[in-house]
């Protein structure tokens, strides 16, 4: 039971909450009813989803809740069957990534997408020379020594330690490749960067040079969305825990006051009473229900 833990999305009333206020801010970003089918699965399921400026949330649960088809949908790679998106408080159409990148929205997927044969500098400005091409006349490609100089202004203000800019990534360990993935996204100016399990493959002092960077983006105002597998991870750097399962945000916490088992129990469904009773709800989930929480459909599966 996490009645204390709960906290309600922006403008809408805590329920059976004393004293918690719901928050009345604009979020930098907000999914409202957003579904999702694949065929006959239904990966989302009238999910709302909010993110503020200077805020992590976490964004958690089993394999097959619908965290990736969320991210994707925010990072305008997939296209929402239902639901409405805004930035600032103004709606968007996410019709592809490029939209949501002029949106302010800046995703880092697990594979990185870097070329490893090429330096941390070239890395950082691939994709970007084709603006200058276009008016050739008018907008100089960056030459060399602009982009070095950028290259090391984003990296300290990141606070990244790379041995030289010049060293082709392969060469970089796995933190500070995912780092450099982190800094590629930070020179678009982003106001929302979303990040697809950015500790997955590290080893405990890279995972601690990730986390660090994530607080760093916090500090400068972004908003910042973390998919994780690790508890550990997401309780020492987010603010919020949202829990999906089975396609449909089921529960949010303040990591404040709140604990591993609680967000174990809202992620297998054990605080609801699931475990034991298949159907309906159980009295243990009012507090920190959001939504309704409805047994899977027959053609949904939890991988
Ligand atoms: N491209 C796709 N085609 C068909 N089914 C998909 C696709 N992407 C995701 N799914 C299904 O949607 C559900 C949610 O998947 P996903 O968003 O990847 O969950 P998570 O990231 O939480 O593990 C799963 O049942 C998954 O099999
Ligand atoms: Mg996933």
């Amino acid at each position: 039971m996490a009645e204390n833990a709960y906290v309600a999305p922006a403008g809408k009333p805590v329920p059976g909450v004393s004293g918690a206020v719901a928050d009345s801010r604009i979020p930098a970003l907000q999914l409202r009813g957003i579904s999702k089918a694949f065929g006959t699965v239904q990966a989302l399921e009238d999910v709302d989803f909010e993110v503020f400026d200077g805020e992590v949330v976490g964004l958690v649960g089993d394999n097959g809740a619908g965290k990736s088809t969320l991210i994707k949908i925010m990072a305008g790679a997939y296209l929402a069957d239902t639901g409405e998106i805004d930035v600032d408080g103004h709606k968007v159409s996410l019709n592809s990534p490029q939209d949501a990148t002029r949106a302010g929205i800046e995703t880092v997927y697990q594979d990185l997408a870097l070329c490893d044969n090429l330096d941390v500098v070239a890395n950082l400005f691939l994709g970007r020379e084709e603006i200058s091409r276009f008016v050739p006349f008018l907008v100089q490609p960056m030459n060399e020594v602009d982009m070095e100089r950028r290259a090391r202004e984003v990296l300290t203000q990141l606070d990244v330690k790379i041995p030289s800019l010049r060293t082709p990534v392969a060469a970089l360990s796995g933190g500070q490749r995912q780092s450099i993935a982190v800094a590629k996204t930070i020179l678009r100016n982003p106001r929302v960067v979303l990040l697809d399990e950015p500790t997955a493959a590290l080893g405990v002092a890279q995972t601690r040079q990730v986390l660090n960077l994530i607080s760093r983006l916090r500090s400068q105002g972004l908003a910042v969305v973390v998919i994780s597998h690790n508890l550990a991870d997401i309780f020492e750097v987010v603010d919020r825990v949202v829990v999906m399962r089975l396609g449909r945000r089921v529960a949010t916490f303040d990591v404040r006051n709140t604990t591993t088992e609680q967000v174990v129990g809202a992620i297998t469904g054990a605080e609801f009473g699931l475990a034991a009773r298949q159907y309906g709800d159980h009295p243990a989930a009012e507090g920190a229900r959001e939504q309704p929480v409805t047994p899977a459909a027959p053609t949904m599966t939890a991988e």
